[in-house]
């Protein structure tokens, strides 16, 4: 790659003059300058890239780059090169918005620091890799695939002239796991480190490993929006810590005087509070807090009221989706963004000057008690709501609505406790041992998790054929499990369907799981909703439900898609979603050479290897009408919106448990009756065991 080598030599150039570049002389890039004739085609071909972006939307590339240069990252950039050239490890701290996630690797690209080779910079979220790769393509004016790009599960725009490669930390493992020592990165950079993910921590681990086995080779840099760096600093040996000065405006705190019973009607009050107050402003007529206008009071308003544009960003959305909610709003309107803790720390959207916070996160953990993963809505931390409310201030004096009692704040925990503290280690385990760390209780984390959390994650992976009784990885089934993207309980399953003839079943049934809200049920047609999904229902439980979805979608001819999706109420977008996850699936079981087989319309196969992976979550009907799960003896119900409710059904098997006000299982199966009959304990023992 001569010309990137150009670019990377090309270091202290600054970025008015590249901006200067893409004004007049072609594009701002330094291979640019360092491509002498201007008639060479590489530089016609750039050049078109470029204009095309010019010619589109002249102000909007200007705009971006004088923001870029307003970013307090910015100010400290020579600095933090000469930091990152003269310390192997670096933590680099900086408030959320300060340019770290999109300034840093492109200073470090420039610097010369990635010369022969890439840089890796991690995120806990998809949707923050997906939207920061795009939104640095943006700024580099190239696009996705080329110079920067993403990985993420079940999808990678990357290319061999990728440079920044935006990724999750679950795949810079996978990468580990091929090449432990991670040589295609000069720089890597484990972003948002203060969430404390598993993958997070894992990597942690995993890259102080490869920092002593390539000591002058290799650079790490571990960036987080909170202050507690020291935690990181004292990890890993000589490790230099730095801090980017914000410029963080005021934000005015409001608590509520009660507690509140109804957080969502909360939120929607104090929305349109704020925005009654507004109106107040503009208009000089005083409404009682609380008060929404009338009508008469709206019809005869010399201005009329703004409008409301109220958007939605969550990880499980499509990425178009998704980038709808970084749009300014037009003049005149009111944009409302609903989003989950994503918008916390890992993305950045522009003009927020209110926040809404209900105080709670909907957070993944592990109840050893009851050997499940659920996920959960808990109160937030202390560190958490103040980066809730940070967010309004980032572009002016804002206001933060927190919709709970100022003694409540105070009672909340300081900080988030790690994730790894708090969750299934099964997947993590596994992919431990694929990276060839056997000896897990002796792994150096950050944090090390209870040590019976992680005995109950090996018993499980031997029960699933995964480990033998040494503990060591099995092959194939343990090697092939660590290798499949899925939990590896739904790699049981698939690795089962295989020998029973029906991987693409399994596979269309494991990609409908792993993707949410196929059923759409608006509040007013709930009942037409229902009625289209009894054509779909099978009584064989969720997942062959969800079958029944998948392949009616399959042989639809593209052009029916919408209406059919429609007229069905099924959101497209998640089955659209599902068939990448199978296409994904699909080459993964090419690659370990395992073959696709289909049972047609006999269910068998397929429900014996849903239970041959779901074994280790099954329940028993009591006389009361719950559920025991029989591996803890733990209460459960089904969840209401599985198509088991209210039948007779003694045993099922389920994906998780997610507690509401009880414990619910989602992604019910039936127990297949012959199996019942042959024994229970009898069946699970030697499913578990199967393949070993
Ligand atoms: O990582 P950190 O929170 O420090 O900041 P960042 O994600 O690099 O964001 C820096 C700036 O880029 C913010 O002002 C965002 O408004 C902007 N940005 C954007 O416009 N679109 C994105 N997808 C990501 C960032
Ligand atoms: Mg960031």
């Amino acid at each position: 790659m001569p010309g990137m080598q150009a670019q990377d030599e090309g270091a202290n150039r600054d970025e008015a003059q590249a901006a200067q570049a893409v004004n007049g002389d072609g594009p701002k890039r330094k291979e640019n300058s360092a491509t002498p004739s201007s008639n060479s085609p590489k530089r016609q071909r750039r050049g078109q890239v470029h204009s095309t972006l010019n010619a589109v939307r002249p102000n909007i590339w200007h705009r971006i780059q004088e923001d870029r240069r307003q970013l307090p990252a910015w100010s400290c950039k020579d600095k933090l090169l000469e930091l990152v050239r003269e310390n192997q490890a670096l933590v680099l701290v900086g408030e959320t918005g300060s340019g770290k996630t999109t300034q840093i690797p492109q200073f470090l690209l420039k610097g010369g620091l990635a010369k022969g080779g890439a840089i890796a910079c991690t995120q806990p979220r998809r949707v923050a890799a997906v939207t920061v790769a795009q939104r640095v393509a943006q700024e580099l004016g190239t696009d996705l695939g080329g110079k920067v790009g993403y990985s993420i599960r079940f999808e990678d725009t990357t290319s061999p002239e990728t440079r920044i490669k935006y990724m999750t930390d679950g795949m810079l493992l996978r990468e580990a796991m091929i090449d432990p020592l991670l040589s295609n990165y000069k720089v890597i950079i484990i972003d948002e480190a203060h969430e404390r993910t598993v993958g997070t921590d894992v990597l942690l681990g995993l890259v102080k490993e490869v920092l002593k086995r390539r000591p002058h080779d290799v650079r790490l840099v571990v960036m987080s929006a909170t202050l507690e760096a020291s935690k990181f600093i004292s990890y890993f040996p000589g490790c230099k810590g730095a801090l980017i000065h914000g410029r963080a405006f005021p934000v005015q705190l409001y608590y509520t005087a009660r507690p509140e019973d109804n957080y969502l009607d909360a939120a929607l009050n104090a929305t349109l509070q704020d925005r009654i107050s507004a109106m107040q402003l503009a208009r000089s007529k005083a409404i009682a807090a609380g008060q929404l206008p009338t009508e008469e009071e709206q019809d005869n308003s010399p201005q009329q009221p703004e409008e409301l544009l109220v958007y939605t960003i969550y990880a499980a959305m499509s990425h178009e989706q998704q980038l709808r909610a970084f749009e300014p709003a037009p003049p005149g309107a009111r944009k409302v963004i609903l989003a989950t803790n994503i918008a916390e720390t890992s993305i950045t959207i522009s003009g927020v000057r209110y926040v809404v916070d209900p105080g709670f996160v909907k957070a993944r953990s592990h109840n050893p008690r009851l050997g499940a993963d659920a996920l959960q809505v808990v109160p937030v931390s202390q560190a958490q709501a103040q980066q809730r409310s940070g967010r309004a201030g980032r572009e002016g004096p804002g206001k933060a609505y927190r919709l709970y009692t100022e003694q409540a704040y105070d009672s909340l925990e300081p900080a988030t406790v790690p994730e790894i503290l708090r969750s299934n280690l099964a997947s993590v385990v596994l992919q431990l041992k694929a990276l060839g760390i056997n000896d897990v209780l002796g792994f150096d984390f950050l944090d090390k998790p209870p040590i019976p959390s992680i005995v109950r994650s090996l018993e499980l992976l031997y029960s699933l054929g995964a480990l033998d009784s040494q503990g060591k990885l099995t092959s194939p089934v343990g090697t092939s499990l660590s290798r499949l993207p899925v939990d590896p309980m739904y790699g049981k399953v698939l690795l089962a369907a295989t020998s029973m003839g029906c991987s693409i079943e399994a596979m269309q049934v494991i990609s409908m799981v792993s993707t949410d809200g196929v059923f759409v049920v608006p509040r007013a047609k709930r009942e037409e909703a229902n009625a289209a999904r009894l054509k779909f229902t099978s009584k064989e439980g969720d997942h062959l439900t969800l079958l029944a979805v998948a392949r009616a979608f399959a042989e639809l001819p593209p052009k029916q898609q919408t209406s059919w999706c429609h007229d069905n109420y099924i959101n497209i977008r998640s089955v659209r979603k599902a068939q990448d996850i199978y296409q994904q699936l699909a080459r993964q079981l090419h690659q370990l050479q395992l073959p696709l087989t289909s049972c047609g319309e006999d269910p068998t196969p397929l429900r014996r290897a849903l239970v041959a992976g779901l074994f280790p979550q099954s329940a028993r009907k009591q006389p009361d009408g719950t559920y025991k799960v029989i591996a803890t003896g733990q209460q459960v119900f089904i969840h209401p919106s599985s198509v088991l409710i209210g039948k007779k059904v003694d045993c099922i098997v389920f994906s998780e448990l997610v507690l509401t006000t009880k414990q619910l299982t989602t992604h019910c199966a039936p127990l297949p009756c012959p199996l019942q009959k042959a024994g229970l304990c009898h069946f699970l023992f030697s499913a578990g065991m199967q393949g070993t």
